[in-house]
């Protein structure tokens, strides 16, 4: 329990320098709380074969969430364009493939994993998306399309928590919408399918 605690609050110090460091990419203060990410966490796909995608991972907070809820680590695939949490990522899970890199480049980066990923289950995403502009966020979500399997979902949360769609989203059904509000600020999970 001491131990889970003193991670938390490494966790939270060092997302909060990065905040510092860069407010509009980090684009939160805290990390998720387990609440949030737990909310994530229960749209995973059942196969345990399927690689799951999780797009602005931080420092992990939501990845957590998603072994506890049975995610393979080896069958995880992480994309964090700030190079100390995706260092800090690398120590917390060594066992997860982790990118740094733009997540607007996923379809390159999963194809120069060895081997490559060509499609995944799920697609589980905390960037801040309401930062940026639509035509970027909708570039985004259709390379997202592209990545999922058939069936696969894109889980997103956004601080947004009016039952908007999430930006970017308009190709896709949403299936899922909740709110959660033991989180600083509450925020809301959308759940899309293609
Ligand atoms: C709101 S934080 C969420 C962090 C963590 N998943 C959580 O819920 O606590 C968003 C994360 O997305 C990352 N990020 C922002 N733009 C990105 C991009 N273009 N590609 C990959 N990661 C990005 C940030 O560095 C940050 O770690």
């Amino acid at each position: 329990m001491a131990r889970k605690i003193l991670t938390a609050i490494a966790d939270s110090t060092l997302f909060l320098r990065e905040w510092l460091a860069n407010p509009q990419r980090t684009g939160s203060v805290t990390p998720s709380s387990p609440k949030l990410a737990a909310a994530m966490a229960r749209w995973l796909p059942r196969d345990p074969e399927t690689f799951v995608l999780e797009l602005g991972p931080g420092t992990g907070a939501v990845t957590e969430a998603l072994l506890k809820r049975g995610l393979r680590e080896d069958r995880l695939v992480a994309i964090e364009n700030n190079p100390v949490l995706a260092t800090h990522l690398r120590k917390r899970f060594p066992l997860a493939q982790i990118i740094t890199g733009d997540a607007w480049q996923m379809d390159r980066l999963l194809g120069e994993l060895s081997p490559p990923v060509r499609s995944v289950g799920a697609v589980i995403s905390s960037l801040p998306l309401l930062n940026f502009p639509p035509a970027e966020a909708a570039a985004l979500a259709a390379k997202i399309r592209t990545a999922l399997e058939p069936r696969g979902r894109w889980v997103q949360y956004s601080y947004h928590i009016v039952k908007s769609r999430s930006r970017g989203a308009e190709d896709f059904r949403l299936i899922a919408s909740k709110i959660v509000w033991w989180n600083l600020p509450p925020a809301r999970v959308h759940v899309f399918q293609k």
